[in-house]
């Protein structure tokens, strides 16, 4: 193998390696979003889903979700519960996303608005309970006929996955609820609306240059009605109004019927994430068509130019609407508070500027739909914001004829990056290692926004995040930094998802309740994404070797900061593989090297719950001697060598 030290080509963008987050799997609420409580401001389109009157009418005189002079007309529904006799029997439980996860010890804020009815109803007692045990105990007490938020802190005496949450009344009578929440204290940064912090701290782990989000298809929606609107999920958590997760039941793949966005985490808190992970915040807005697996509905384009701050409002909205969402959306990240949207960014406690660089306009769209909205989209986003890089979709497929439309086009059009998503089969990883070596090296760049090798078939129940499929996607991620002046960003896709709620898998985290771990395909992320290095080298693998031929696959690039040359080696063989590889014209070289390596002799080797660090990278130290290292890859192995040197 050779390695040209001294015939760089160009820099590694500084973002390659980052982040896509849906909400899949429960991977908002339920996951990174830590609300314990769910449905918790009885708005979901079944007002009481999650929640169950403890012995059904017998404990209680009557229930009934109410509409009756409510907290506020963005919160219009609440629990009216009517007991004749208090008593453990009398009173309401909430189920939690497939249970509530609470740590022996730990703290966790009850919050209730509350107002009481006819009769005598002092209070509420709150319980949080594992079966038949009772982890803790609270009281909320002086209701009076007003709406008023109350507040307990409970401390569980024991760690469950699966607990509940009990609402009994003090006395009898009735007494109306409303956006009941239990809330960890112990959060990302311990913010009051903060995140699950193992889940964020394994997200900054991987160093990730950029964070998509919201999706995926979750930003077209089935119908446009339910298209993901960032206006609709920022300002005061308690009035964001949810709505059905695209990821329902009426997804054909597994039934989840009880999946609902909260918006707890909106976008305010997506780019607070972003923020804190140090990754460049990457937002994806719908282009005004829905999610072409459903109704494929699309916004009607209108000529005239975007119309103002309330165009969003409109029942039946046109094209303007949503370019018109795309700049306020780029005035909420940056906008000074002198501006409308600014200032709600500063009321929500974020004065500085979130420095938005990047904004996607559809996702997984193509065709001349696409196109016909696109290119109006984009002109008035560069006319107001010229220094906003756009990214463009380019369909689910690499292959196919409206995939190459729209790539063609948009290479026309100049655009930035060019979505591509690829789902496929892990020899395809393997056989498209060369995929960018001919691609132009000037004009639009590539984003490989969603990439995932499925093992048994695209989106197929049964696809496991074996070795297999993570090794062959780190032979294709050699092409990608083999080929980093057109391919900008990469983003392993899905990123979480719920042992117990999910509804697609491969996955890059996978988590219960109370505990998580990164897939074998996570950490083969990671290893790209902190060995990315700040230069391409160029790399010539031995002839019968060329493209992974002979399931040898390579890529090098200097790290300038650490003063470190850094070659990545995929061996997909069952055998040991020794290599030579030929650092021409490096100086200064160390006498030690550091190799991280990941290896399995069973290709079907996982990380889980149970063994999360069954193969993580290992580190072993190797001498170098000269500019010629030697090295013998383990079979089926991903090696970063990292040597001293320039
Ligand atoms: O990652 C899951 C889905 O796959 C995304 O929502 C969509 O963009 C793609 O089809």
């Amino acid at each position: 193998i050779t390695v040209q030290v001294n015939k760089p080509i160009a820099p590694v963008p500084k973002n390659m390696f980052g982040l896509f987050f849906e909400d899949i799997n429960f991977a908002a609420d339920g996951g990174l979003y830590p609300e314990l409580v769910k449905n918790k401001s009885f708005e979901y389109d079944d007002h009481l889903i999650g929640w169950k009157a403890i012995r059904g009418a017998a404990g209680l005189e009557s229930y009934v979700v109410s509409g009756d002079r409510p907290i506020s007309n963005a919160n219009s529904h609440f629990l009216r519960l009517s007991a004749k006799t208090a008593g453990p029997d009398a009173g309401f439980v909430n189920e939690g996303f497939r249970g509530m996860g609470v740590k022996d010890g730990a703290e966790y804020t009850f919050s209730v608005y509350a107002r009481k009815g006819a009769g005598n109803v002092s209070g509420l007692t709150v319980t949080l309970q594992d079966g038949d045990r009772t982890l803790a105990q609270g009281q909320i007490t002086g209701l009076t006929g007003e709406w008023k938020k109350y507040a307990v802190v409970l401390k569980p005496s024991a760690t469950a996955a699966r607990d509940r949450l009990k609402l009994t009344l003090d006395g009898a009578g009735a007494v109306d609820l409303d956006v009941v929440s239990l809330f960890p204290k112990d959060t990302w940064l311990k913010r009051e609306n903060g995140l699950r912090p193992d889940l964020v701290q394994l997200l900054k782990d991987m160093k990730p240059g950029f964070l998509r989000f919201p999706g995926g298809c979750i930003v077209e929606g089935m119908t446009l009605d339910n298209r993901y609107q960032w206006k609709q999920t920022i300002g005061d958590v308690a009035s964001r109004q949810p709505m059905i997760n695209r990821w329902n039941k009426e997804f054909k793949w597994r039934y989840t019927p009880d999946y609902y966005q909260s918006f707890g985490l909106g976008f305010f808190e997506y780019f607070q994430l972003a923020e804190d992970i140090g990754a460049e915040p990457l937002p994806i807005l719908n282009v005004g068509m829905a999610c072409q697996y459903n109704s494929a509905e699309l916004a009607p384009i209108s000529a005239s130019a975007a119309k103002g701050p309330n165009a969003a409002d409109a029942a039946e909205p046109t094209l303007d609407t949503f370019i018109q969402d795309a700049l306020d959306l780029v005035e909420f990240a940056n906008g000074p508070a002198s501006r409308p949207w600014g200032a709600r960014r500063v009321a929500m406690g974020h004065p500085a500027p979130f420095n938005l660089k990047m904004l996607g306009i559809g996702n997984e769209q193509w065709g001349p739909q696409y196109l016909e909205r696109y290119e109006p989209f984009a002109k008035a986003l560069k006319a107001k914001y010229p220094n906003i890089q756009l990214v463009s979709s380019a369909g689910p497929s690499p292959e196919g004829a409206n995939f190459d439309l729209a790539t063609k086009r948009m290479r026309e059009l100049n655009a930035e990056y060019i979505d591509e998503h690829y789902y496929a089969k892990p020899e395809w990883f393997r056989q498209n290692v060369g995929r960018y070596d001919n691609y132009p090296r000037t004009g639009s760049k590539i984003f490989a926004g969603e990439y995932a090798a499925q093992s048994a078939g695209i989106a197929n129940n049964e696809n496991k995040n074996n070795w297999d499929c993570a090794l062959s996607e780190a032979a294709f991620m050699t092409g990608l930094e083999r080929n980093a002046d057109v391919v900008s960003m990469a983003s392993y896709a899905p990123m979480l998802a719920h042992v117990d709620a999910w509804q697609w898998t491969p996955n890059l985290i996978w988590f219960d309740n109370l505990n998580a771990y990164g897939t074998v395909n996570y950490y083969v992320q990671q290893l790209f994404s902190q060995n990315k290095g700040t230069t391409m080298l160029p790399l010539q693998l031995p002839a019968n070797a060329k493209n992974g031929t002979d399931n040898l696959f390579a890529s090098a690039v200097a790290d300038d900061a650490a003063g470190e040359l850094v070659v990545k080696l995929v061996n997909y063989s069952a055998a040991p593989r020794a290599v030579a590889v030929n650092m021409v014209g490096a100086k200064k070289l160390g006498k030690t090297g550091r190799a991280l390596v990941m290896a399995a002799d069973d290709l079907n080797t996982q990380n889980s719950l149970q063994e999360p660090k069954k193969l993580v990278p290992q580190e072993v130290k190797f001498a170098v001697s000269g500019p010629v290292v030697s090295y013998t890859l383990a079979p089926n192995s991903l090696t970063v060598l990292r040597i001293p040197g320039r």
